[in-house]
């Protein structure tokens, strides 16, 4: 199969995303999750149509939206979805705060697995709530730590599938208990699937909602924006399979829908229903440029210890052996900005977040430019 392209830096850098747009222009910006392949080709075609037609009104996701969803649902993992029992909302973001307001009262624990993607710190205060962590052990879930902070009777639990930084899938076993647990103790999980359409090639995705048990207490958050690239248009979707769990949705603010992005909606549709030979493309591209990475890696810096993702084009790396600042080091001495690993929790000190969805040439060049920093460390 073709790995897919990358236009060069200085097209890159004429983006206006965040990624291009946070640091000076001698900085390879490997930090935020934004990928740099261009556009799947029926995603550009269903964007620009829409422009031609003048079509920037508001969105319609009913049942264009839901309808794609389920069929990619079904075809991808076996995952029937029934579309009436989707809603979207403007990003996952919106969706696990919107819920967990209808869940939690002011000052309720909500238990997360650092190191886990930053906003999750956020996200619970947002919504009144409280962080509880029951950190990974050995990048996997703490499966006994989650039974002892699920009898505390914690508001919800929000489960990171597959988990960023880490990118680890859980398994279906892990999953099964996660789901038992939650149902002893009578505890709502949210499930951020974002990165599931980025599962690599070795890894197989487990979707809560196949869990048995799982539709009495589990609601399910996914979207196109991380594998399509499509962050920026605003449209996500929380599935739900049970009455009791339709019931959360049936109390988010009633405009929910109406703030989606109308461009995130078609873009979505034509990602779900004619955008899966494109992400076959990029998942082996990733797949490539993962292993690229470890021979980069094991040659340049070879004090850098990390496990290869299951999952998304994020690798967490464990520079602790360089640097108690690995952050600072490769952006100062580097010129490399990464993400700093204390931002995904207190487990996050001596790591750094790398994004390898990019071309071989900008990840040879980063990987380039952070051994030469570590030069006298
Ligand atoms: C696990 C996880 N959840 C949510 C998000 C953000 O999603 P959204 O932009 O839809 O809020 C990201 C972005 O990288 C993520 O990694």
């Amino acid at each position: 199969m073709d790995l897919l392209p990358v236009a060069p830096i200085e097209t890159l850098r004429q983006r206006r995303s965040a990624k291009w747009r946070f640091h000076p222009s001698d900085v390879l910006p490997l930090p935020v999750a934004e990928m740099d392949f261009d556009l799947a080709p029926p995603i550009q075609a269903a964007l620009r149509s829409a422009i031609e037609r003048s079509d920037t009104g508001y969105p319609a996701p009913v049942p264009t939206l839901s309808d794609a969803l389920a069929g990619f649902a079904g075809e991808r993992w076996g995952w029937e979805i029934d579309p009436a029992s989707v809603t979207a909302v403007a990003d996952v973001g919106v969706g696990v705060v919107e819920l967990l307001r209808v869940l939690a009262r002011p000052g309720d624990p909500v238990v997360i697995c650092p190191p886990v993607y930053p906003p999750f710190f956020d996200w619970v205060p947002e919504a009144g709530g409280r962080v509880h962590e029951v950190p990974l052990a050995d990048g996997r879930l703490d499966l006994p730590g989650l039974e002892r902070a699920f009898a505390t009777h914690p508001a919800a639990f929000v489960l990171c599938n597959p988990h960023n930084p880490v990118g680890r899938v859980h398994t279906r076993d892990e999953l099964t208990e996660v789901v038992r647990l939650a149902t002893a103790h009578g505890v709502p999980i949210v499930s951020d699937e974002i990165h599931a359409p980025l599962v690599l090639p070795g890894a197989t995705f487990t979707p809560i909602l196949t869990v048995p048990g799982a539709a009495a207490v589990a609601v399910s958050l996914v979207s196109t924006s991380k594998a399509w690239n499509l962050a920026g248009l605003k449209c996500a979707t929380i599935v739900t399979a049970s009455p009791q769990m339709a019931a959360l949705t049936d109390r988010l603010p009633p405009d929910t829908p109406w703030r989606i992005g109308h461009f995130g909606v078609l873009a979505s549709v034509a990602a779900y229903t004619e955008g899966v030979p494109w992400l076959d493309q990029l998942l082996a591209t990733l797949d490539a440029r993962r292993a690229l990475l470890g021979r980069l890696l094991a040659k340049r810096l070879p004090m850098v210890s990390w496990r290869p993702p299951d999952a998304t084009f994020l690798a967490w790396l464990d520079c602790s052996a360089i640097s108690a600042a690995p952050r600072d080091l490769f952006f100062e001495k580097g010129r490399v900005a990464l993400e700093p690993g204390p931002r995904f929790g207190a487990q996050g000190s001596g790591h750094v977040r790398l994004n390898f969805g990019t071309s071989a040439e900008i990840l040879e060049a980063a990987i380039d430019r952070m051994a030469r920093a570590t030069n006298g460390h």
